[in-house]
């Protein structure tokens, strides 16, 4: 069986859910086996109601991967989010995943740069997790962020020997600049690949500075999810070329993670920005 397709439901307990930055928490779970067959890059579905509302479970990349469960990274956005926000150690929390597909941390390439956006950090320390244990060397990082305030995880890529690079619009840390100008300056090249993850703008910005540099650049996407699991078509996302008869990807079988060339990012422009 492959490894996408190994997938559990575990009434997983929370061990802690603390909060790390203003609207943003962390949340550790124990899940062994879902933590034995989760890559980084692909994600869970959580449940966050006791009751019915919100009825659809909620889509998280895990943060980090550890022996016994992962943590989550995550950012009050509603009402299931708010709930996950009020629970406890101790609360059990269902859980289903792995799901996705996972980032590409293998050695074929000389360099990689992770470029996150906000709370799109949140599958990347999973990544520079995977890519240390791959390559022997931790990836650079490109954090940014509006404020100060937003920049999350740096003391944890820090602590990886990861060179961090940190970037916020309002000059309040690091220097005053976008995602893409930071990786520009970093001049990425062939040998190079990228991993983009944030608001929209920013991951076409960062994959077209990529691309230009004859870079590979893989961004991680979010779109609304129902079912998770390929079957409702709600996390639809247009692709630039038809691929087995269809132009549309869906996001949680597809992706989260897609090859930046193969999404229409015009298109993705004039949708809802996630
Ligand atoms: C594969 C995947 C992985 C994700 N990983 C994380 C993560 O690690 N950490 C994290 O904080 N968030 C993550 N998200 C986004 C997260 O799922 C949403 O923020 C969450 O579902 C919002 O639920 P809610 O009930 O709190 O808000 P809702 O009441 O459902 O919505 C509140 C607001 O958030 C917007 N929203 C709803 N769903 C999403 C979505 N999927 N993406 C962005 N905005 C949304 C709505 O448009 C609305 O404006 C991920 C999304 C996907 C698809
Ligand atoms: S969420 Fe149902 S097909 Fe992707």
């Amino acid at each position: 069986m492959a490894e996408r397709d190994v997938r559990f439901i575990h009434e997983a307990e929370v061990l802690a859910n603390d909060a790390v930055a203003p609207g943003h928490l962390r949340m550790r779970v124990r899940a062994e086996e879902m933590a034995r067959h989760a890559r980084a890059g692909q994600f869970c579905m959580v449940q966050t109601a006791r009751g019915l509302a919100p009825f659809l479970r909620r889509p998280m990349c895990f943060e980090r991967i550890l022996p016994d469960g992962f943590q989550l990274l995550y950012k009050i956005e509603g009402e299931g989010t708010r709930l996950l926000a009020e629970m406890t150690p101790g609360t059990r929390l269902s859980i289903q995943g792995p799901l996705g597909n996972g980032f590409d941390a293998g050695p074929d390439v000389a360099r990689r740069i992770i470029v996150a956006g906000g709370i799109g950090v949140a599958p990347f320390p999973a990544l520079a997790d995977a890519i240390l244990a791959a390559c022997g060397e931790p990836p650079e990082v490109v954090l940014a962020a509006r404020t100060r305030d937003m920049l999350l995880c740096a003391d944890l890529f820090g602590a990886l020997g990861c060179r961090v690079h940190l970037a916020t619009d309002d000059g309040s840390a690091g220097e005053r600049a976008y995602a893409a100008q930071m990786l520009e300056r970093l001049e990425p090249g062939p040998d190079t690949r990228v991993y983009a993850c944030g608001p929209i703008i920013m991951m076409k910005t960062t994959a077209d500075v990529a691309l230009a540099a004859g870079a590979e650049c893989h961004v991680s996407l979010e779109a609304h999810m129902a079912c998770g699991d390929g079957a409702c078509l709600g996390c639809v996302v247009e692709a630039r070329e038809e691929r087995e008869g269809e132009r549309m990807v869906r996001v949680c079988v597809d992706g989260p993670v897609f090859d930046a060339r193969i999404i229409d990012w015009e298109a993705r422009d004039h949708a809802h920005d996630l």
